[in-house]
């Protein structure tokens, strides 16, 4: 009885640190502020400054335990700031990895200035000109990045000028920054945003834009206004969003209907609201193992001396490169490697995917495969590892098996047996006739 007490106790207060734990996990980032130069009559464009600055995260005005830790000494006090999240986002375990992990969240930190943007399918947010008196505060946008490499964050916050108090207006949130997809699947690119519902801005509307970039080059993906309700035209197939999901929850995720090797790439999901825009770029990549055929297939007969090629292609995988080696498996199980062959470049297809073969030059004469096994072609890839086998059948083996070895000593008692028998009926005879002379004499 004392005992089940016991170990009730001892549960209640593991709940209640779990609980605590759980409800005051917000972090204390330690991140860059990063601005344009001022000054030096103009001077290099693009010039920036680059400060350390710490946020303190809490999710509501009430919290203020955060405020009083104290602060690395390599931190201006004017770069300390308190950042209100209600919606949590940043109070994700993946911006607030246990004390002493190596891994840290990245984030940086921007001025930022609000601005009613001409494109066409945000335009409407802005039509009828409201009080600006909420814009005159101090703006920030900032991204942030989590130590799970999927997560990233981007928000923008206001604070009454010249406070330090921030809060978060708009934060856009995605857990896919680093995607793979599987050619011809569907894949979605997740983005969610959370606006204040407090916020003057929150009431007109949003927009969403989803652009593509590679090496360069973009494009939009898709763009549309959340508050005509309007889809932009583009000229992307099979790319599309849940609208009953974006106007309920704020889901803005792309989904693509199905994937393509010309997917891959960087998509830049942008969030609007009246003056404001927050923006999460991530990277899609398509991987697809290679299938792999052998030829010949089956393999002809091979004698021991005889020099045979075998081919082995991989092909439909993307991204380059592919590793491909061959192995040998004897009749006793154990296998061995062959070495890579003499591989082939490599050769794009109509469709994007890379097809590379490798040939083997196997010499029955020099190595030991006694009656044969299996010869396999293996292919390793991002994608993940394949192999092809073909039967190997070496007849006129070198090195006999047991069965050989009984086989022939039953041939060999056989043949005993038939000349000790022939050897029998000679002699027999031959002393027959040898006596005959004997006798005739
Ligand atoms: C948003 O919707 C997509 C599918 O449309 C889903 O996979 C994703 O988990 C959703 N994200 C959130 C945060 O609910």
């Amino acid at each position: 009885m004392t005992d089940f007490s016991t170990i009730y106790k001892l549960s209640l207060v593991a709940l209640w640190c779990f609980i605590h734990a759980c409800s005051s996990s917000c972090p204390l980032l330690e991140c860059w502020f990063v601005q344009e130069k001022v000054g030096r009559g103009g001077g290099l464009a693009g010039a920036t400054t680059q400060e350390k600055t710490l946020l303190h995260i809490r999710k509501d005005e009430r919290d203020d335990g955060a405020a009083s830790s104290r602060a690395p000494s390599d931190i201006n006090p004017d770069r300390i700031y308190v950042i209100t999240d209600p919606a949590e986002t940043l109070c994700h375990r993946s911006f607030n990895p246990p004390r002493g992990s190596i891994k840290k969240p990245q984030c940086e930190v921007n001025p930022f200035q609000p601005q009613p943007s001409s494109l066409a399918w945000v335009r409407s947010l802005t039509e009828n000109a409201f009080s600006p008196v909420y814009l005159q505060a101090d703006w920030f946008s900032a991204s942030f990045h989590g130590v799970d490499d999927e997560r990233g964050v981007a928000t923008i916050t206001r604070a009454p000028s010249g406070t330090k108090e921030h809060s978060v207006i708009l934060s856009l949130s995605s857990t896919t920054m680093t995607a793979q997809a599987r050619l011809g699947q569907p894949v979605t690119l997740d983005c969610s945003f959370w606006a204040d519902p407090l916020s003057p801005l929150s009431e007109t509307g949003f927009a969403v834009e989803w652009r593509y970039q590679f090496r360069g080059d973009g494009r939009l993906v898709l763009a549309y206004d959340g508050k005509t309700e309007r889809l932009a035209d583009t000229l992307e197939d099979g790319a599309t969003l849940d609208f009953e999901a974006l106007h309920e929850r704020g889901n803005a995720s792309l989904i693509l209907q199905e994937t393509k090797v010309q997917h891959s790439g960087t998509y830049i999901c942008s969030v609007f609201l009246p003056y404001l825009l927050a923006q999460v770029a991530m990277e899609l990549e398509v991987v697809e193992p290679p299938s792999l055929s052998i030829h010949p297939s089956p393999l002809p007969l091979a004698v021991p001396g005889q020099v045979l090629n075998i081919q082995c292609e991989a092909s439909g995988f993307v991204p380059l490169p592919v590793d491909l080696s061959w192995e040998f498996r004897g009749a006793d199980g154990k296998s061995r490697s062959l070495g890579s062959g003499s591989m082939s470049g490599h050769r794009q297809a109509w469709d994007g995917t890379y097809s590379q073969s490798t040939r083997l030059q196997l010499d029955t004469s020099k190595l030991d495969l006694g009656r044969g096994g299996e010869i396999s072609c293996v292919a390793v890839h991002r994608g993940g590892t394949r192999r092809a086998s073909v039967t190997l059948s070496v007849i006129g083996f070198s090195s006999p098996s047991i069965e050989d070895s009984m086989a022939m000593v039953g041939v060999a008692l056989v043949l005993y047996g038939l000349i000790k028998f022939a050897s029998w009926t000679f002699t027999s005879s031959g002393s027959d006739e040898a006596a005959k002379p004997n006798k005739d004499k």
